[in-house]
């Protein structure tokens, strides 16, 4: 039996990079889990990964960064598995550009992927987050057991990064989040915690040519790797880690708190 054995776990963006391996982590835990993503073949994959490997997964593709968007994946995931307990809200993306030559639409395209997925998609879970606990409440006084949300924010927020102005203010806004939904949702029993990744090789990271949307300049790259204390990238895997442990029985106690998850990087050691 694994630690989330019983439970159903939502993943966005799980297509690819860091949801990707939260998915399947939680799968390997025992959970079932809807793999969403905007994007098909990708969600396709994961869950051939997690079926591959024994896991039970099911996806829904959809954009949840508009309400009516978050409440049809949340339909779509309540009828698959027929309940919700966990919902990791990991959808995220960059259009890195200096401040005064920001247009309106790198802030918007970055507030609506980063904030407004998680904003809108925790929205859409209340039904089956908190109106459950409070039945459970009202049944025995006290909810059946803890369900959990993760903000995926980033050690950007915390220490400011140029070039990342929309981004930053996506992710600060995703951690000022965390601390109040876990004061609203702490009396049913619903810990709401983030997790802030320094640098961790996905697509977002990777080496970046002139005119790509998506990655890091080479520069960059080399300056980020040497302020890393543990002298290496974060992979996937190492955030997968320590979502897993924070959506687990172990960490039932642990609300409200950013933990950042940087190999020791300075501001998010
Ligand atoms: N890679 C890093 O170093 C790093 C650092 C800090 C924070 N993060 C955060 O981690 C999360 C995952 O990043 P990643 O590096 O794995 O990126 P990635 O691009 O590899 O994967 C992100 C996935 O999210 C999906 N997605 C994006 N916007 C979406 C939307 N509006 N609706 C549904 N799906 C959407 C994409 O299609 C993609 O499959 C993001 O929130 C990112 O900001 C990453």
């Amino acid at each position: 039996m694994g630690t989330l054995t019983g439970r159903v776990a939502l993943v966005t963006g799980a297509g690819r990079g860091i949801g990707q391996a939260t998915a399947c982590r939680l799968a390997q835990e025992g959970a079932a889990v809807i793999v969403n993503d905007r994007d098909e073949q990708p969600a396709a994959a994961t869950v051939a990964l997690i079926e591959a490997a024994g896991g039970r997964a099911h996806p829904v593709i959809a954009d949840p960064s508009r309400r009516p968007a978050a409440e049809q994946l949340m339909a779509a995931a309540v009828a698959a598995f027929g309940a919700l307990d966990i919902v990791v809200n990991n959808a995220g993306t960059t259009r890195d550009a200096m401040f005064h030559r920001m247009t309106e639409d790198d802030f918007d395209l970055v507030i609506a992927a980063n904030l407004g997925t998680a904003f809108h998609t925790t929205y859409a879970a209340m039904p089956y987050l908190r109106a459950a606990a409070k039945a459970e409440i009202a049944a025995t006084g006290r909810p059946h057991h803890h369900r959990k949300v993760v903000m995926t924010a980033s050690v950007s927020a915390l220490v400011g990064t140029i070039g990342q102005a929309n981004y930053v203010a996506a992710k600060g806004a995703l951690i000022a989040l965390t601390r109040t939904l876990a004061r609203e949702f702490g009396p049913f029993g619903i810990n709401v915690n983030a997790v802030a990744p320094g640098f961790i090789e996905t697509r977002l990271t990777a080496a970046k040519s002139a005119g790509d949307a998506l990655g890091i300049p080479e520069e960059q790259r080399a300056h980020a790797l040497a302020m890393i204390a543990l002298g290496r990238f974060g992979q996937p895997s190492d955030i997968a880690g320590v979502t897993a442990f924070l959506v687990s029985p172990d960490a039932d106690y642990v609300t409200g708190v950013t933990i950042p998850v940087t190999g020791g990087q300075p501001g998010g050691m």
